[in-house]
């Protein structure tokens, strides 16, 4: 299912504005909308990490929501498997998914493999530059297979992460988190420190 991700333009499709801006949203709900991306192998602690971060979030009084890859994968986008051109859309819909979550003024969590540097880059393209931080699970594949919190290394899997699947590794994240030295909680509350920095540091709303 390899598709070409440039805008599809269709003539007889036309944006409709509405009454409530941006800003609008943000005013009600006393906060800026952000994406914060969480990417890396199966099995190296990215939802951990961001259940406790929404927690931690909701606590201090944030409107936020939580966007996992299995999750998701039971609704939405049931439809799609493991091959590149299926995880590329299932990217492609949770990019479009998290930008309108931004959109309306919601800190958003998506927690998804997103084995691919294109696809993440087209992520942070839709949520706009400055609304996007990724953050990269850097657990290592010998970690996560001793690890196996779902019991998937031990199994057979075809078109399985870092076994017959590629992973890119992001380049240039916002954050990196090293599960091996560091516990969940602590990298969850570097997580919120810098989301804190980015919604004081752009000023009123
Ligand atoms: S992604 O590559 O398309 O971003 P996604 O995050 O949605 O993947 O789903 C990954 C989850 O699906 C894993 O955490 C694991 O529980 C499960 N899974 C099932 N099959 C595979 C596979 N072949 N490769 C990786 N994860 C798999």
């Amino acid at each position: 299912m390899e598709k070409n991700f440039s805008a599809e333009k269709n003539e007889n499709i036309i944006w409709h504005s509405n009454k409530v801006s941006y800003k609008d949203r943000c005013r009600v709900l006393g906060q800026r909308g952000l994406v914060v991306w969480f990417t890396g192998l199966s099995g190296s602690g990215k939802s951990t990490i961001a259940v406790e971060l929404e927690k931690m979030l909701n606590e201090a009084g944030r409107a936020v929501y939580l966007l996992d890859g299995d999750n998701i994968r039971c609704g939405i986008n049931s439809d799609l498997g493991f091959s590149d051109g299926d995880r590329n859309e299932n990217i492609r819909r949770i990019s479009e998914i998290a930008a309108l979550f931004c959109d309306a003024g919601i800190i958003t969590l998506v927690s998804f493999i997103s084995p691919f540097r294109k696809m993440r880059e087209f992520a942070r393209e839709r949520a706009g530059e400055g609304n996007f931080i990724e953050v990269y699970v850097s657990t290592d594949f010998e970690t996560c297979r001793r690890r196996d919190p779902k019991g998937l290394y031990q199994k057979d899997i075809k078109n399985f992460t870092g076994k017959d699947s590629p992973y890119e590794e992001p380049e240039n994240p916002e954050i990196v988190l090293d599960t091996v030295n560091r516990d969940p909680m602590e990298c969850a509350g570097e997580v919120l420190r810098e989301i804190e920095r980015y919604l004081t540091g752009k000023g009123d709303i």
